[in-house]
């Protein structure tokens, strides 16, 4: 037997089915029109957001970092909500400016920036947050042509990392950021330039658990942007400090201890270093803000036994939920949150594999997992789908097509 991770809070159930909403998981496929379905919760996306507010001091603002989630419906749900967007191409600009998100609040980071996007980016008025030279060249130059003054922001590749990290942005050779002792240098020729200086972006690290490594990141992320201030010898506007936070996917994992990073941030923040005192500052996230507020449901298609063990052939699978798979960025595959929606809360009576409608061995949702018995028709639920779910797997793989999404 193989344990499922633990199913986030706020989930409740009617008629003995997953509630979403205050709907149960029937009648949101019936809505949606079948399934394979994605469903992303209004209450657990401004549940999340308040929790950030309370924890948070005032000064820092939050960013949506908009690669975790890009449906449009979420985006415009968000966009109340939070101070900013960050976004990660010209895709995801054109997504933010259809929701009607001033051009000021968006930040575009990301290495291999194309010349059409730096265009699009500054004819918009967004800031460019630079990974490069020549990338701080293209943008003067394309600057130059548009008679616009591109607005840059230099992301730092650090020389820390940010520890217990599941994706680590910073410390040695990357391909994100300027090396920090490169950008005093760059930031004072894009200064001379006629670039409108926004200030600094250092994002270390994603998808980390430990308020203590947080704290440690956010420690060195204030002392290095204030050393890099005086060195560049000009105010910093602005700090996007990254973020990080994590969100439990597996047993074991315990949630972020959210107040105590916001009352090392207010300590922190109390004894600022003089440079950074009229500076903005942000956090930048994305699975926190909206990685528990999603829920993946996919119909059971077939039951069968092999060799003694039960499968539940579902019509979903990795092409939708390729980090449930245990194949975007895991080493060793573990059971995320799941459940029998249909038959939600009742007791386990048997262990079952459930499986992708995919002809791969890799196409795994639950393996060896303790379920309530199950039949076909029964809906399964995968939870933490909120974020790198549907944009984030190969929906063209094998021709089943994407899966629909609802707002709820
Ligand atoms: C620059 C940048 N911003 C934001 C994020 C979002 O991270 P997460 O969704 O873990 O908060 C990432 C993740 O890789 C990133 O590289």
């Amino acid at each position: 037997m193989k344990p499922v991770g633990p199913i986030p809070d706020g989930y409740g159930s009617i008629d003995g089915e997953l509630a979403i909403g205050g709907r149960s998981a029937s009648a949101l496929v019936a809505e949606a029109g079948g399934t394979p379905l994605f469903v992303y919760s209004r209450s657990h996306l401004d549940a999340r957001m308040a929790e950030l507010r309370a924890a948070l001091p005032q000064r820092v603002g939050v960013n949506y970092a908009v690669k975790a989630n890009p449906h449009p419906a979420v985006i415009a749900h968000m966009a109340p909500l939070v101070d900013g967007f960050d976004i990660a191409s010209a895709g995801e600009l054109s997504l933010c400016l259809a929701a009607g998100i001033d051009p000021a609040r968006i930040s575009f980071a990301g290495p291999g920036k194309r010349d059409a996007e730096l265009e699009a980016a500054i004819s918009a008025g967004v800031t460019l947050n630079c990974e490069s030279e020549g990338e701080g060249a293209r943008a003067l130059a394309i600057g130059q042509r548009l008679g616009r003054a591109p607005r840059i922001a230099i992301r730092v590749n650090p020389a820390f990392v940010m520890t217990g990290s599941g994706m680590k942005m910073g410390g040695g050779a990357k391909p994100f950021g300027v090396d920090a002792e490169r950008v005093p240098g760059l930031a004072r020729h894009l200064i001379a330039e006629g670039a409108e200086w926004r200030g600094l972006h250092i994002f270390t690290g994603s998808q980390t658990l430990s308020a203590d490594a947080i704290i440690a990141a956010q420690a060195n992320v204030l002392a290095l942007a204030a050393d890099l201030t005086v060195a560049i010898g000009e105010p910093l506007p602005k700090l996007n400090m990254g973020g990080g936070l994590g969100i439990p996917y597996f047993p074991g994992d315990m949630p972020v201890d959210l107040p105590g990073v916001g009352a090392a941030l207010s300590e922190r923040l109390a004894d600022l270093p003089a440079v950074l005192r009229d500076t903005a500052l942000c956090m930048e996230l994305g699975r926190y803000l909206v990685g528990e507020a999603g829920v993946y449901l996919t119909r059971i298609i077939d039951r069968k036994e092999s060799h003694g063990v039960t499968f539940l052939v579902t019509d979903g699978g990795l092409h939708h939920q390729l980090a449930a798979s245990g194949n975007f960025g895991t080493v060793v595959r573990r059971n995320y949150p799941s459940a029998i929606a249909t038959r939600y809360g009742a007791e386990p009576t048997e262990e079952v594999n459930i499986v992708g409608c995919l002809c791969t061995p890799l196409d795994r949702l639950a393996d060896n997992a303790a379920m309530p018995r199950a039949e076909v028709g029964d809906l399964v639920a995968v939870f933490c789908a909120g974020a790198y779910g549907a944009s984030a797997s190969p929906s063209a793989f094998l021709g089943h097509g994407p899966a629909a999404e609802l707002l709820v």
